[in-house]
């Protein structure tokens, strides 16, 4: 949550940090700030809203610096508004910092200062930082000592960058449970909270660990870490993407563009992984732990928001193809039980970002259990990508809109894989669900191409205030991402249900003003999905319904139908996503919101 972004160099630094908070934006979005340091004087300039408001802004007076650091916030401490934006600073406006995470023990540290003479303007946990450092700085003198001296006095997380006019060559940063990457160029070193930031500058990336602290000047970034031995200069590792990836290039916003990129996305998550003429599946990421996972017999996914329900469709497809017993939990909620386990149980734990606190969080509680780790991660290199034994990438690009689309797609792509690896090719399944893999792309294409289907049933129900996504066996956790979708970006008040829950308390909401969007792709379930419709339609609640290209019996239940290409069980759930993800796009879209960055959300959500 929130962005930050650093550069120090040759070049001007106001436009590099401007638009890498534009690329960040999706991180938060409630206010932006930038602080710039020219010769000895700092600029401080902020503004509510978007990043757009605070570029406008900072172009009236184009303030010079070849170094500077940016902030993009969602807000917890303290409401959206000048004072609580960032960078803070000190009385003297001498020390600017940019904070992402939570200082816990902040009131503490405030009213040790205020008792020093400390005055503080905003609602901010951030504040104490800038304040700690001019504390240590007065008492010190020596900038340095005072950076590393306040961040010894700080409990909680924190990504920092700090900047002043007493070190005015250096932009000090530091980490602990919240992610910050320094992008090494030539003569010049810009930091972010994320790559994307980053990607159009360089491939050579550092990224910093809990308790690193960065000194990093014009031609020299030098690492310290708080907690083990290691000092010094670190090599830079390379991103492997392409940069058109965080291009909008001809699409109006991010969420059309990544929800068309489904089919590119089950390619890549498949390429090289599914062999079906060798009657292979290959996971370059599961390699080191091949002997262990032989002895898995329980498996626990955790995970956040869409990622959970990527993990619940994992559950159906691993028990139903390896045959091993799944159980998936919330992150959030996994964090604080205390249950039972067992060497032989792997963790598998779901994250587009690798940076969500609750899942992090998951992984750290079963550290010292001897429990197998794994991670199915899209951003590379991220947090949860680093603390698991081993995993399998995502590698569907950076995704940018809040509302997660074609992660949730190729999660469920790679939960494909994993199933048909663990089931050793003992199951019936195994060939034809790797020739099925091959094929999706091209019935991916197919259902966008019926976009302009979706969005006429998608504007017949826009005014709807409500709305039922229902679904039975693995289209059950598809309806509850069906109806997060909508209810995220549309504000639409959507419920997903087992369909086979109707009875036992839904149908008492259903009447003329409340349509039921019903996933009735054909399996062994239908006729039971029919008749949830029938009693839904008996009293008289309009039903939408998704169903197989074949099945034309259905546009006599229902109101409106639409179709997807025939497909396996098991690849079902990424077809029918493709269009409740179009659905809810075109009636946010309809209604006039900005369907990437929906109100209040923000994509990585770093704080609990
Ligand atoms: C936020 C995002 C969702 C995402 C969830 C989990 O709520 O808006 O799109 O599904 O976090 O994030 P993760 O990065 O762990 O998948």
């Amino acid at each position: 949550m929130c962005g930050i972004v650093g550069y120090i160099g040759k070049r001007e630094s106001r436009g590099i940090v401007l638009d890498g908070l534009s690329s960040l934006e999706y991180r938060g979005y409630d206010s932006a700030g930038i602080a710039l340091i020219e010769g000895g004087d700092g600029t401080l300039i902020k503004q509510v809203g978007q990043v757009k408001g605070l570029i406008k802004k900072v172009n009236k007076t184009k303030p010079k610096g070849n170094l500077a650091i940016g902030h993009t916030r969602w807000a917890t401490h303290g409401a959206p508004s000048i004072l609580n934006a960032h960078p803070h600073t000190n009385k003297d406006e001498t020390i600017y910092v940019v904070h992402n995470g939570i200082i816990e023990n902040y009131t503490e540290i405030k009213t040790k200062l205020i008792s020093k003479g400390y005055v503080f303007i905003s609602d901010t946990d951030t504040e104490v930082i800038p304040h700690l450092i001019d504390y240590y700085w007065k008492n010190l003198g020596d900038f340095d000592k005072a950076f590393y001296k306040a961040l010894k006095d700080l409990t909680g997380a924190y990504a920092i960058a700090a900047i002043s006019t007493h070190a005015k060559n250096t932009i000090y940063a530091a980490r602990l449970s919240s992610p910050l990457v320094i992008g090494v160029g030539t003569d010049e070193y810009i930091l972010a909270s994320d790559p994307t930031a980053i990607m159009p500058h360089t491939k050579k990336v550092i990224f910093l660990e809990d308790y690193d602290v960065a000194k990093i000047s014009k031609n020299n970034c030098y690492i310290h870490n708080l907690k083990k031995t290691k000092e010094g200069i670190q090599e830079p590792e390379l991103l492997d993407y392409d940069n058109n990836v965080v291009l909008l290039g001809d699409y109006p916003n991010f969420m059309l563009k990544e929800i068309n990129e489904a089919p590119a996305t089950i390619k890549t998550a498949t390429t090289g992984r599914v062999l079906s003429s060798q009657n292979l599946i290959k996971l370059g990421g599961l390699e080191n732990v091949e002997q262990q996972l032989k002895y898995i017999d329980r498996i626990v996914i955790v995970a956040c928001g869409t990622s959970y329900y990527a993990g619940l469709v994992g559950e159906y497809l691993i028990e139903e193809i390896a045959g091993i017993p799944v159980e998936v939990q919330l992150a959030s909620e996994f964090k604080y039980r205390d249950e039972p386990f067992s060497r032989s149980t792997a963790i598998i734990a779901i994250s587009q970002s690798g940076e969500t606190a609750d899942t992090i969080a998951a992984l750290k509680k079963v550290e010292s259990y001897g429990v197998l780790r794994l991670g199915v991660v899209n951003a590379v290199g991220s947090t949860i990508a680093r603390m698991t034994d081993a995993g399998v990438y995502c590698h569907a690009g950076p995704e940018q809109a809040v509302a997660s689309t074609k992660a949730f797609i190729a999660q469920v792509t790679v939960l494909n894989l994993i199933a048909l690896l663990l089931s050793n090719g003992r199951t019936k399944q195994f060939k034809p669900l790797l020739m099925e893999l091959e094929a999706l792309p091209e019935k991916a294409k197919t259902v966008l191409e019926s976009a302009e289907a979706i969005k006429k049933v998608a504007l017949k129900y826009k005014d709807y205030k409500d709305f039922l996504f229902i679904g039975r066996h693995i289209a059950y956790p598809v309806a509850l991402e069906g109806a997060l979708k909508l209810k995220e970006i549309s504000y639409i008040h959507a419920e997903g249900y087992a369909a086979g829950e109707m009875k036992h308390g839904p149908l008492a909401m259903i009447d003329d003003k409340f349509p039921t969007f019903a996933i009735a792709t054909s399996n062994h379930l239908l006729e039971k999905t029919y008749s949830n419709i029938e009693e839904i339609k008996a009293r008289k609640g309009p039903v939408l319904a998704i169903a197989n290209n074949s099945n034309k019996d259905i546009n006599k239940l229902v109101d409106d139908v639409l179709y997807i290409p025939e497909t396996l069980e098991q690849t079902k759930p990424i077809l029918e996503a493709i269009v409740m993800q179009l659905f809810a796009y075109y009636i946010a879209e309809a209604k006039g919101y900005n369907v990437d960055r929906p109100r209040n959300l923000a994509k990585s959500v770093t704080v609990e």
